[in-house]
């Protein structure tokens, strides 16, 4: 296989981007960049000084004031606030709406680009988000844009939930998800897309280990 390459990943909300990059990494041994955990990262340390997300110059103030540390590793990434790992603490629905809600300031994208374009610049990475393809990486070797319905999406994401111990339903759910798809695909910066050389996978109806593979092969025919 070549030296050095990146793979993309981008798709909505739910679309099983996380777990089936991680396991590709794993197989691969190469890192895995969760690009959404630093927006997450960002909507948590707005709540955590107190700062209303929905102001943009305040929001975009925080970048300053937070030490974000973001820790690749072969069992996933590990984010560190302030010295605090908040790594699970991030993933929830409100968080996940927050991080929608500062993904679409401009000053907030360019800093976080920036440092995802660092951690490519130096290893192989499989990297997932909604702009990878398009913005953060658009030279990547590969590029995949994972999809599936909203309802299966929210079936995934309801079960993800019930497994943290958390109480909710499927309308709730979906509802979230719907939302977030609105926001993420509607932004005026780096709205979520499918690159024109992106390869759009419909996972729907498909179990992990069958998107692992179907991907693993589009991969290893794409890097000789
Ligand atoms: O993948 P996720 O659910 O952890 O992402 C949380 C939010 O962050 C998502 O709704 C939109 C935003 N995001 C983004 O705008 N660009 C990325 N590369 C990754 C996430």
């Amino acid at each position: 296989m070549k030296k050095r390459f990146a793979i993309a990943v981008d798709g909505p909300a739910g679309s099983g981007k996380s777990t089936v990059a991680k396991a590709i990494a794993q197989k691969l041994g190469i890192l895995y960049i969760d690009t959404g955990a630093m927006y997450r990262t960002v909507a948590y340390a707005c709540g955590k000084y107190g700062i209303d997300a929905s102001q943009e110059d305040k929001a975009i103030a925080v970048l300053d004031q937070m030490q974000m540390q973001i820790l690749p590793g072969t069992d996933g990434q590990r984010i560190i606030l302030d010295g605090e790992d908040i790594t699970e603490r991030i993933r929830t629905p409100e968080i996940g709406a927050g991080a929608s809600l500062v993904a679409s300031y401009l000053e907030v994208r360019k800093k976080l680009v920036e440092i995802q374009r660092q951690m490519a610049s130096t290893h192989t990475v499989i990297m997932d988000g909604r702009d990878i393809a398009t913005t953060v990486l658009p030279h990547a070797e590969v590029k995949i844009y994972l999809d599936a319905s909203v309802e299966e999406r929210a079936r995934r994401r309801l079960g993800e939930l019930q497994a943290q111990g958390k109480t909710t339903d499927l309308e709730t759910v979906q509802a979230q998800i719907a939302a977030r798809d609105e926001q993420d695909m509607h932004r005026t910066h780096s709205p979520l897309r499918c690159a024109p050389d992106a390869v759009r996978v419909d996972t729907t109806g498909m179990d992990i280990p069958a998107v692992v593979e179907t991907l693993l092969c589009m991969i290893q025919n794409k890097i000789k």
